[in-house]
């Protein structure tokens, strides 16, 4: 499907990013029409996963974190989220609901469910020691659809 606007920002992966890129997503959605309620899922799905980055895959470890955005001319939001951090040894394992390697630090393991449930598709590809890119897809309403 054509492309209709892109755009990519390299940030650190520090806490106050996190909101930056939230609302990075939003207004570069913001174009597209969407619902509020899109939005609101849009929101959360990138939350959980530049938080994960920051958290995961950076740990206490300065790092670069990119958000890619495309929308696609059949009102489709591609959202991927890359890190260079430690990766994920078993990334079925890692997406399962509730399963996470921080319970210490209170983390309920509900990350990548969420972004499942906020979004169209959600694909995970890491490395160990290379690092993790989450891709989400969410199929904007189409306003002129009937
Ligand atoms: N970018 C990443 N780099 C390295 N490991 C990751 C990354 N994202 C997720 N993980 C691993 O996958 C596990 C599950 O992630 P998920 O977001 O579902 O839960 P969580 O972050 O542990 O808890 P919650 O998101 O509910 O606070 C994490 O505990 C972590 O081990
Ligand atoms: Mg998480």
């Amino acid at each position: 499907m054509k492309t209709v606007n892109y755009m990519k920002i390299t940030f650190p992966a520090m806490a106050k990013n996190e909101s930056l890129a939230r609302s990075c997503v939003a207004a570069f959605a913001a174009g597209a029409d969407p619902t509020v309620e899109e939005l609101t899922d849009i929101r959360s799905a990138v939350c959980e996963a530049v938080t994960n980055a920051i958290v995961h895959g950076y740990r206490s470890v300065a790092g670069d974190i990119t958000l890619t955005l495309k929308m696609t001319e059949d009102n489709c939001l591609y959202i991927k989220v890359s890190d260079k951090g430690c990766g994920i040894e078993d990334v079925k394992k890692a997406m399962q609901p509730l399963y996470t390697t921080a319970p210490e630090e209170e983390r309920a393991g509900l990350g990548f469910a969420v972004m499942e449930a906020f979004t169209d598709s959600l694909r995970v590809t890491s490395r160990p020691g290379k690092g993790t890119a989450v891709i989400m897809k969410k199929k904007l309403t189409d306003k002129f659809e009937s």
